[in-house]
């Protein structure tokens, strides 16, 4: 069963990701959620914030899941960090159609690079299609609620980051 990489830079992870993380350790014994150090996004919450709230959420998921799914830091190209961890697939959530055009050029592009890898896509949960990481930091910012659409530990340091920054 090869293993898998789910990249992405989880500025906060939210309930979309945890969704995509929880299907793909349905199908693959080893999932590395990958996280992003190089984006050009500016970030909320840093290497360290990022990675920890992965881990609270990923080790309550139970043994069965959470041995399967593992999580590490990349820089770099996202195909050498794929290799360097004999993983051939990299998995990708996709939500709307607007998420295809975007996936179909990243994952030709990684194709060309390294013809092994294959990308994966698994369908969104439709209870996520219209979230990403930079409305729930929005909603976060305003006091709007937050249920449903990430986990109790992460509301609370998206409340936490807000309160400090006033
Ligand atoms: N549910 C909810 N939100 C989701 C989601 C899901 N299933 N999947 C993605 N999102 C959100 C993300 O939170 C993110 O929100 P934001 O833009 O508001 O922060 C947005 O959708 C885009 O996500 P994604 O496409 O995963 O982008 P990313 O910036 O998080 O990660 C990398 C992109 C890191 C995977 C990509 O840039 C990469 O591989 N970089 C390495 C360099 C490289 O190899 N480049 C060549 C690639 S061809």
């Amino acid at each position: 069963m090869p293993t898998a990489l789910y990249p992405g830079t989880f500025d906060p992870p939210t309930n979309g990701h945890f969704d995509i993380i929880e299907r793909a350790a349905g199908l693959f014994d080893r999932v590395i959620v990958t996280v992003a150090l190089n984006s050009s996004k500016k970030f909320l919450f840093s290497i360290e914030e990022r990675l920890a709230m992965l881990e609270e959420v990923i080790g309550s998921f139970g043994e069965d899941l959470s041995s399967r799914v593992e999580i590490a830091r990349f820089n770099g190209l996202l195909v050498d960090f794929a290799r360097e961890q004999n993983a051939s697939v990299i998995v990708r959530g996709l939500r709307t159609l607007g998420d295809f055009e975007y996936e179909m050029q990243m994952a030709l592009m990684n194709r060309r690079l390294a013809s092994q890898i294959n990308t994966v896509f698994i369908a969104a949960d439709e209870r996520y299609i219209h979230l990403n990481s930079t409305i729930v930091r929005d909603l976060a910012r305003h006091g709007a609620p937050l249920d449903e659409l990430v986990p109790a530990s992460v509301a609370q340091r998206l409340v936490a980051r807000f309160s400090e920054s006033g």
